[in-house]
């Protein structure tokens, strides 16, 4: 679990993933586990609210439960509120990671996992985020606005859109020429499926601490 002192975890770090779609920072999550970039973890559950999700086959193909609750199965959207939070629940968590989740979290989630749950947004927050703007309509804000760099951010998140501590952060250029599309590819190549698992590693090692809507990141303990 994240202390808000940074203090380390004890055992590996129960990771639930939160997905809508195709699911490459699913992917990029599961290879740093395998091949040791993310230490100290287990994928516990992956929960979509779309049951075509390819991100499903993802965890399926690697062996790892997972479940649909859709909005469209409940009558209200309390009722779906309840059971995301009990589907969240039963996997026991230590950390939420939303990678690509688009349902709006429910207030009563954020509280109870306060500090545990992360997000990666496709572009360098305070720019092109907020209510409305995820997807390729990130990428299009950036191009409209003429920017000449983007990127990606994890952060932590609160009652806001897109409003938590930032976490990581890394800058992509965008050419001349581009579109949407190859913007949000270079993104999610050259940046957002390094930085969650990162952000997951560090997490996982006790080396972050959130401080009045900041994060700090501590230096690695020397092991002699
Ligand atoms: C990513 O661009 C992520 O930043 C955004 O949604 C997209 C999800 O892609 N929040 P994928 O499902 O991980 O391929």
């Amino acid at each position: 679990m994240l202390e808000k002192t940074g203090a380390a975890v004890k055992g590996p770090l129960r990771v639930v993933v939160m997905v809508s779609g195709g699911g490459t920072n699913l992917q990029a999550i599961i290879d740093s586990v395998k091949d040791g970039t993310i230490t100290n973890t287990q994928i516990v559950g992956v929960i979509s609210n779309n049951k075509n999700a390819y991100a499903l086959k993802r965890a399926a193909e690697n062996r790892i439960p997972s479940s649909c609750v859709s909005p469209k199965d409940f009558e209200s959207r309390s009722i779906f509120n309840e059971k995301l939070l009990e589907e969240v629940d039963s996997y026991r968590p230590d950390l939420v990671v939303l990678a690509g989740f688009l349902v709006v979290i429910p207030p009563e989630m954020i509280r109870k996992y306060e500090n545990r749950i992360i997000n990666i947004h496709p572009s360098l927050i305070p720019s092109f985020c907020g209510k409305g703007c995820y997807g390729l309509k990130v990428h299009e804000a950036a191009l409209a606005r003429g920017a000449k760099v983007s990127g990606a951010t994890v952060h932590f998140v609160d009652e806001g859109t897109d409003t938590g501590p930032i976490f990581l952060q890394k800058a992509v250029e965008v050419r001349q020429d581009d579109t949407p599309e190859l913007l949000q590819r270079r993104v999610m190549e050259q940046a957002e499926w390094q930085l969650l698992p990162r952000a997951i590693d560090l997490i996982a090692n006790g080396r972050v601490k959130v401080e009045d809507n900041r994060t700090v990141i501590l230096e690695q303990q020397k092991t002699e």
